[in-house]
């Protein structure tokens, strides 16, 4: 069986009760991947963002939802996006990704595991049934989005590669190709775009490798084919379009602490209680939600303490942010 929802669901891992992606389009999601025998090889579905003609980004109609459970309008989730190496703008990997090739693609996977070596996108997720998962999604910039993702938990697949006792941290790396991502042409961050884990936090359950979104192949610019999400912290701890998984015995580096370690650690978890240096994290704004809607509070680890915040004991989160 190739398709399975998770059971039984946790709460505060998924919400909300209803269904909102059919079983259908999983299926759907599953075909378009060419993980069901016999099925086409992966294609890029259309990304469904309804950007204007002139190709200039514009907030959409509010969303009248209830922001604490409702998945946000997949039209937002697709259309408004950190991608840098599409561009800086919001709107900008939505219209530039459509040059990322991701048919084939490949991922190597090396440092301290047994099974090193490069594989395709076939390998990695032919073993692993889908699931869908409704997480809760939260910018360091203080937007949030609730998102029916599809994919498989990172640990399933990290077993598979039997890491070593000293693989004590796991990084990440994204694609960098400067034929078909303009923003890697510009020096904003350091490339390619790189993010780390420690290793509890990638074997945690709730890590997500994803591959798709409302029940559809991701996006480009949403990180097809194969991205990583973490709810419990920062968005920009959910690196897109992975290319090269290291097994580590010292902290990796990542892009953005790169780039401004003051203002981004390596843990990133979502903390209402440490501010970012030049804006509060108390509260967030449900995007969709129009600029001038009242914003919600923002909840540690985002809402998933319960979980994840015996990863942490011991460990001061205003020092180690
Ligand atoms: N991954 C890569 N390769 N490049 C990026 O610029 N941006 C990060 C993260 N992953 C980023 C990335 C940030 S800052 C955020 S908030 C999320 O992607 C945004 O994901 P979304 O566009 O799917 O909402």
């Amino acid at each position: 069986m190739l398709i399975k929802r998770p059971n039984p669901i946790k709460s505060s891992e998924i919400t909300p009760e209803r269904t909102f992606v059919q079983r259908r389009e999983l299926l759907k999601t599953a075909l378009a991947l060419g993980l069901i025998p016999g099925a086409m090889a992966h294609t890029q579905t259309a990304a469904g963002a309804a950007l204007p003609a002139d190709g200039q980004f514009t907030e959409l109609a509010p969303w009248s939802g209830d922001n604490a459970t409702d998945p946000t309008p997949m039209e937002y989730v697709t259309s408004y996006n950190n991608y840098y190496e599409f561009g800086t703008g919001k709107g900008d990997p939505a219209r530039n990704a459509h040059t990322l090739v991701t048919d084939p693609w490949s991922v190597t996977v090396e440092g301290e595991a047994e099974n090193t070596g490069t594989f395709t996108l076939e390998d990695i997720l032919k073993p692993h049934a889908l699931e869908e998962r409704i997480y809760r999604f939260r910018c360091v910039e203080a937007w949030s989005m609730v998102v029916p993702w599809v994919g498989f938990p990172l640990g399933d697949l990290l077993e598979r590669f039997a890491p070593t006792s000293q693989a004590k941290y796991v990084q990440f790396f994204t694609l960098n190709d400067r034929e078909t991502m303009p923003g890697v042409r510009s020096p904003v961050l350091r490339w390619p775009y790189r993010e780390g884990l420690t290793i509890a936090e990638a074997m945690h359950p709730l890590t997500l490798l994803t591959v798709g979104l409302y029940g559809q192949v991701l996006p480009n610019q949403n990180g097809a084919p194969l991205r990583l999400i973490v709810p419990w912290k920062y968005g920009f701890k959910s690196i897109k379009s992975i290319v090269r998984i290291r097994f580590m015995d010292e902290q990796p580096q990542t892009s953005w602490n790169m780039a401004n370690a003051r203002e981004y650690g390596f843990y990133s978890n979502v903390n209402p209680d440490v501010s970012h240096p030049r804006w509060s994290q108390a509260s967030e704004r449900p995007l969709g939600a129009g600029l001038f809607a009242s914003r919600q509070p923002t909840l540690l680890f985002n809402g998933y303490a319960e979980e994840v915040a015996d990863l942490y004991t011991g460990l001061d989160l205003a020092r180690n942010f």
